[in-house]
């Protein structure tokens, strides 16, 4: 064989040594990634055997040294070998991007009928859902919502609304003071005087908000809980009224089957006095429940919720009304037991221990 035809088949073997680990490609292992880094390589190699500066281009130049009549054959030989390199290397070039591009589809793949991913949100707390669900009732009957101080004088918690000194609830037993004298309120029906002040008669409002009193934390009690007092004063407002107002709401909460008792009992700040019980919403007031003694009304059928009345004159006349044109009736009732019987809540503090994985099962 002559020099220069040596020289082709030094550099096609020293191509086929290069190439080998190109040829039959096994991509079966292989990721996007290792196949990006293979594709990088064989472009690198492609540069360097093929076109003008490559080493196979290079022989073409030795066809002057070549004699004559075997220059034809010679040229074929060049040209064949230069095509069979390109073909190579663009089969393997073919075979990869092919998988890569299957790869880079795989990646991409969406499962539209995946459950979607939940982002988390905040919500209200339950005494929270329950005070909204009552003002809305309220609202729609005509009431205005009254929002009010939380500390308060011994005026407005006791002396305006008829509690006379040495009456117990004011006792520094029930009642926080701050070191200047000014009371936590303990009752929502510091805001019945707050409101008559501010709105004068007629009036409808409930004001629901925070109490506090000086009780040691069990599972029914808490030294903060909320209350909602409600006051309607009008003239000619009599019991019946106090007595409709009352079921109506409840009978909206809880359904229409609900019924209310009124039992005679004693407030300062209205005369007569009733403490009011409704239906229980569970057993609807059969006191049995699947079988059993029904739980939140512990099997009596009614559920006592709060205190109500006919306001006093003398409450009246705390804010310039005059008892003898004008009546009213005022009710008022705590939301942490109510909420406590409706969620099957053994203890009340639960509601305030802020443990979300307690929380977010009430929303
Ligand atoms: N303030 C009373 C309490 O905290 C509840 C109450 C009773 C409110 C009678 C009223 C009422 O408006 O008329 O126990």
């Amino acid at each position: 064989m002559s020099e220069e035809r040596e020289k082709v088949e030094e550099v096609r073997t020293a191509f086929l040594n290069e190439f080998d680990r190109f040829r039959d490609l096994d991509l079966s292992t292989a990721t996007l990634a290792s196949a990006d880094e293979v594709s990088r390589e064989l472009a690198e190699l492609k540069v360097r055997h093929t076109g003008k500066k490559s080493a196979i281009a290079g022989t073409m130049k030795l066809i002057g040294r070549v004699a004559p009549e075997e220059r034809s054959a010679f040229g074929q030989l060049v040209q064949s070998v230069e095509k069979d390199i390109v073909s190579m290397i663009e089969a393997a070039e073919a075979k990869l991007s092919e998988f890569i591009s299957d790869a880079r589809i795989e990646r991409e793949r969406l499962d539209v009928t995946l459950p979607g991913r939940r982002p988390r949100t905040g919500h209200l707390h339950l005494i929270t859902i329950l005070r909204q669900r009552i003002e809305d009732i309220f609202v729609s009957m005509g009431y205005h919502i009254e929002d009010d101080r939380e500390i308060e004088t011994d005026y407005y918690n006791f002396d305006a609304l008829n509690i006379p000194d040495g009456h117990p609830a004011r006792e520094s037993q029930d009642t926080f003071y701050t070191t200047d004298g000014f009371a936590l309120r303990s009752q929502t029906s510091t805001v019945q005087i707050r409101a008559m002040e501010r709105r004068g008669v007629p009036i409808r409002i409930i004001a629901p908000g925070k109490v506090f009193r000086r009780d040691t934390p069990d599972m029914t009690h808490v030294p903060m809980f909320h209350q909602i007092e409600g006051l309607c004063v009008d003239k000619d407002i009599t019991m019946a009224h106090l007595k409709g107002t009352v079921t109506e709401w409840l009978q909206r909460l809880f359904g229409s089957d609900t019924v209310t008792r009124f039992r005679p009992s004693y407030f300062p700040f209205t005369e007569p006095s009733a403490e009011f019980d409704f239906s229980c919403f569970k057993c609807r007031g059969t006191g049995q429940f699947e079988g059993e003694r029904c739980r939140p009304c512990k099997g009596s059928g009614w559920i006592e919720l709060g205190g109500s009345g006919m306001v006093h004159p003398n409450v009246l006349r705390a804010v310039g009304v005059d008892p003898g044109v004008y009546s009213g009736f005022a009710f008022g009732f705590g939301l942490e037991r109510m909420c406590a019987m409706m969620y099957s809540l053994d203890d009340i503090r639960l509601m305030f221990d802020n443990d979300v994985r307690f929380l977010e099962q009430f929303r």
